[in-house]
């Protein structure tokens, strides 16, 4: 792979491995052994930024990465979140500086690091002032706890607040060629302030692939069943548009998901995309993506093929939409 780019404090392959489905997320996760070669795998094929969060199979995601990661630590950039955790078996959104930092630490023991590169705030907890919760995570860069700060899923309004009380390095939010809504301001406010965008669900949690999912095949545990997206009557009608991917990747002698990975690494210099994967294959896919340059004709047809007019149906359900601060497109 040899695209490069700026993330935190280190230059990152543009892109990375999201963790979260090695532990929970779209149904029954991997076993523990299938999970760690994942891992292994992309560190061979040289990926270097992980991404993993103190949610992820509440905490269990973080002792993975700990375990399995640590003989690479030097070389790696390893990235978790706080401010949204699992307490008695439910997710819960705490942006108290004190949580925060107990979060941090009990990341830190799960990561067996001494040091986390990059911390991002999970969600903005609306109950508190951002200016309090960044103030914590700013006291923890203090410690030498943690090298960069970052959010996800804000609006530009609640960065620039947030940029005023320490320097952001990074905003992760959902951006893939089904999900645009990161273009109405924040992307453009991570351009001008100089941090980097961290794109997740690049892959449209599995729509914008070769082998898009099958929604009546979910289990109860896969959180896809609650994105109407995924639901009737928008599924059919996402499907349809999805029909003409194929042909577009073939004439670009690249894969769908290649295709749609290198449409985001081309919307500017300081995006990183993260997908995630359970599976060897897709995983060589991804990282292959990296190191291709999709002809610029095949970006226009595939920006026109799918973007917020052409698909059918929200990304998150009204409750989840409610935790969230980033703009939103114009209802369709
Ligand atoms: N900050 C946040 O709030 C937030 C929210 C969601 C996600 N994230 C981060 O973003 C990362 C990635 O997002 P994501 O996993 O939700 O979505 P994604 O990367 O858009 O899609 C993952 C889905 O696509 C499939 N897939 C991946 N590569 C493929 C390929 N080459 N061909 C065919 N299918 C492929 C995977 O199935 P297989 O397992 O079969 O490959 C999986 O079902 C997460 O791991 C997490 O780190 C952050």
């Amino acid at each position: 792979m040899s695209t490069k780019r700026r993330l935190g404090n280190a230059d990152v392959y543009a892109i990375g491995l999201g963790c979260m489905n090695l532990s929970h997320a779209y149904g029954p996760p991997p076993s523990t052994t299938d999970a760690a070669k994942i891992l292994r795998s992309a560190v061979d094929l040289g990926v270097t930024h992980f991404d993993t969060a103190a949610l992820y199979g509440f905490g269990s995601n973080e002792s993975l990465l700990g375990e399995v990661l640590a003989p690479f630590r030097d070389q790696l950039h390893i990235a978790t979140k706080c401010g949204m955790t699992g307490v008695g078996g439910k997710r819960v959104i705490d942006g108290r500086p004190e949580s925060l930092k107990r979060t941090i630490e009990d990341s830190l023991r799960r990561l067996h690091t001494d040091v986390i590169d990059l911390c991002y705030l999970h969600r903005w907890d609306k109950q508190i002032p951002i200016e309090d919760s960044i103030g914590a995570l700013a006291d923890m860069v203090a410690e030498g706890k943690i090298l960069a700060i970052g959010l996800s899923e804000v609006s530009a309004a609640t960065l620039r607040r947030a940029h005023a009380v320490h320097t952001i390095a990074a905003v992760q939010s959902e951006y893939s060629l089904w999900s645009r809504n990161v273009e109405v301001a924040i992307l453009e406010e991570t351009r001008r302030i100089g941090a980097a965008f961290v794109a997740f669900s690049p892959l449209g949690r599995g729509y914008l692939t070769g082998t898009p999912p099958v929604p009546s095949l979910f289990s109860p545990s896969d959180i896809r069943t609650a994105m109407p997206r995924f639901q009737e009557p928008h599924w059919s009608l996402n499907l349809a548009v999805h029909a003409k991917l194929p042909a577009l990747a073939a004439a670009a002698g690249i894969s769908c998901a290649q295709l749609c990975l290198g449409w985001l690494l081309s919307r500017g210099p300081h995006l990183i995309a993260i997908p995630g994967t359970t599976n060897i294959n897709h995983l060589h896919d991804n990282v292959g993506a990296g190191s291709i340059s999709v002809p610029a004709e095949s970006l226009d047809q595939l920006d026109k093929l799918i973007d917020f007019t052409t698909i059918s149906g929200a990304r998150y359900s009204n409750s989840t939409q409610y935790e969230i601060d980033t703009e939103e497109m114009p209802v369709q």
